[in-house]
């Protein structure tokens, strides 16, 4: 089928260029179309001579020194690079969804792009370029393992991104002084980050009531068992991005005190 070899095509792509180059000839297909999920790479596209760690990043809780800004920025950029990846892992996964579903996600993954592209742009002007550090694929490895499209919508946009989320309200005040030009980025993108958890929040209400289970119940089962040990986060809830995003009251309430499934009242 030509939807699935565009979007494995949008994968293997190697930089955030090529990636939305190749998205835009992703056509949806019409309302319910089907496949076979095809076989997924171990690793996405990314350009020769990139490095891979498997050191995981640390926390950076301070960001007043240009270079510690400067590599965060650099991590900033490999995770929107990863989410182009990811968001067409959600449309590959999407097999039977109605045409909105894929409209939706193609849009995430163009965004997602842009938020690459708009982070090269910011790199550059400091004489920096992506790889110049080593990535992790942490991301499409939690991508990869997902059994399914609801596990997928829990595990990215409405835990990873929706992390982003706190993380980013927890940032942009404190950058606004620091650095200026890095604040005008990051504050994009988190406005558009919530429209990608809101869609997310959105496609997983479909999926449950498609097959009969309860949304926050699920939510929560995939995410102790996706996440184990990870909730609460380490990084205060971002209730009003969130709830605009569409968390509910009990899953704010389980996010916060986890992990124990709470009780439903
Ligand atoms: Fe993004
Ligand atoms: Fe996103």
């Amino acid at each position: 089928m030509e939807y699935v070899a565009d979007l494995l095509a949008v994968i293997a792509a190697p930089t955030a260029t090529d990636k939305a180059a190749l998205l835009e000839r992703c056509q949806p297909p019409v309302d319910g179309a089907t496949w076979e999920l095809p076989p997924l790479p171990a690793r996405p596209g990314r350009p020769a001579g990139w490095r891979e760690s498997d050191i995981a990043p640390r926390r950076r809780r301070t960001l007043s020194h240009a270079g510690t800004r400067n590599r965060f920025l650099l991590a900033i950029h490999h995770i929107e690079l990863s989410a182009v990846d990811l968001a067409v892992l959600a449309c590959l996964r999407a097999s039977g969804a109605p045409a909105a579903l894929h409209e939706d996600f193609l849009a995430i993954a163009r965004d997602e792009a842009r938020h690459a592209r708009l982070l090269e742009d910011l790199l550059a002007a400091r004489g920096l370029a992506p790889g110049d550090e080593p990535v992790h694929h942490r991301l499409w490895d939690t991508a990869l393992a997902c059994a399914d499209l609801g596990e997928h919508l829990v595990a990215v946009p409405r835990f990873l991104e929706a992390r982003g989320l706190d993380v980013s309200a927890e940032l942009l005040p404190r950058l606004a002084q620091l650095d200026p030009a890095a604040h005008a980025v990051l504050t994009v993108i988190y406005h558009d980050e919530i429209g990608h958890v809101a869609s997310g929040s959105r496609w997983h209400r479909w999926w449950c009531a498609r097959q009969g289970v309860d949304g926050e119940i699920h939510f929560q089962a995939v995410v102790a068992r996706r996440f184990p040990g990870q909730v609460p986060g380490p990084t205060p809830l971002d209730r009003p991005g969130r709830l605009q995003a569409g968390f509910t009251a009990l899953d704010l309430a389980w996010l916060a005190e986890g992990p124990e499934i709470a009780p439903r009242g």
